[in-house]
């Protein structure tokens, strides 16, 4: 079985093909056929590193693709878009085009994506604020362990012990993988300073001309406000019992300054140094 190539990190953390994946919701025979998963030219990705906004850039790249009429009768952002590793229906039988989410690493996804016709959306945040939501997310979610202190769980952070890896090695990959993609990199922090910018760069990469009005309907429809009003886009569907904090948290940049101490914040800045240092990225802090 292909389980026994799997290594036990944590009670509910394997990992597989330096993927590591919360045990229930994705298995190595799963992850593995999606070498022969058909790509069309139609289908669009988002991929994430967890906690960077995803359910954000889902609301706006959905929203998006309805203003052209694109209907589609699954209720919740997550039918709608599903995370292609966690397989909620058969994806052959979707009618295109076809919305993902996915976390996965390069290495994992459908071979088909190098024809450079699909596209993907790669979404990063600094890695402050992303480990701080990412901690948060873990103390409410039943499925993952639970971390005794933030110092623990940065630890596992900053070792590439939570899912899907490190987040260093990440968005490494995706990004020196770029070239073989038709791919757009955009940050949290572009979406947080300029929405409407994003939107616009958004509709065009993927094809839309939408009008002045339309972009301004997008943008409203995924302000913080308007999604945490939105029972389709806010994820509060979640059993209690499974999951009993927010994804719309606080939605700001810099909210880690509350939670990190100096040594600590000083320690992923020589982890980010070490890891991406030579890439030059200029994360927005505050
Ligand atoms: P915080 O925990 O810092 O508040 P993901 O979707 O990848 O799980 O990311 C969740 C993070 O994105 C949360 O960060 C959440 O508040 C933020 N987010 C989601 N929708 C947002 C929006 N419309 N505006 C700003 N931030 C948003």
């Amino acid at each position: 079985s292909p389980y026994l190539e799997c290594s036990q990190i944590r009670d509910r953390l394997c990992r597989y093909k330096n993927y590591n994946f919360v045990v229930g919701h994705a298995t190595p025979e799963y992850i593995d056929s999606l070498q022969s998963f058909e790509i069309r030219d139609s289908d669009v990705f988002l991929v994430t590193y967890p906690k960077s906004g995803t359910i954000w850039a889902q609301q706006i790249i959905i929203s998006i693709y309805e203003l052209d009429g694109h209907v589609n009768k699954d209720s919740f952002n997550w039918q709608k878009m599903p995370w292609l590793e966690y397989k909620i229906c058969e994806y052959a039988l979707r009618p295109s085009p076809r919305l993902f989410t996915s976390h996965l690493p390069v290495h994992l996804m459908p071979p088909g994506l190098k024809d450079k016709k699909a596209k993907i959306v790669y979404l990063m945040r600094n890695p402050k604020d992303n480990v701080v939501s990412y901690y948060h997310f873990s103390k409410a979610f039943a499925d993952l362990d639970t971390p005794k202190s933030f110092d623990q769980f940065l630890e596992w952070y900053l070792t590439g012990n939570v899912a899907p890896s490190s987040f260093f090695d990440h968005f490494r990959e995706w990004h020196s993988s770029r070239d073989q993609y038709n791919i757009l990199f955009l940050t949290y922090e572009d979406m947080i300073m300029d929405l409407k910018g994003v939107v616009k760069k958004l509709s065009s990469f993927l094809g839309k001309n939408p009008t002045e009005a339309a972009i301004d309907q997008v943008v409203e429809k995924s302000k913080f406000a308007t999604m945490k009003n939105n029972p389709k886009a806010n994820y509060e569907q979640i059993p209690r019992e499974k999951f009993s904090g927010k994804f719309l948290r606080k939605g700001q940049i810099g909210d880690w300054k509350n939670t990190l101490t100096v040594a600590q914040s000083e320690r992923v800045d020589q982890i980010l140094q070490e890891k991406l240092g030579d890439l030059s990225l200029k994360f927005i802090w505050e």
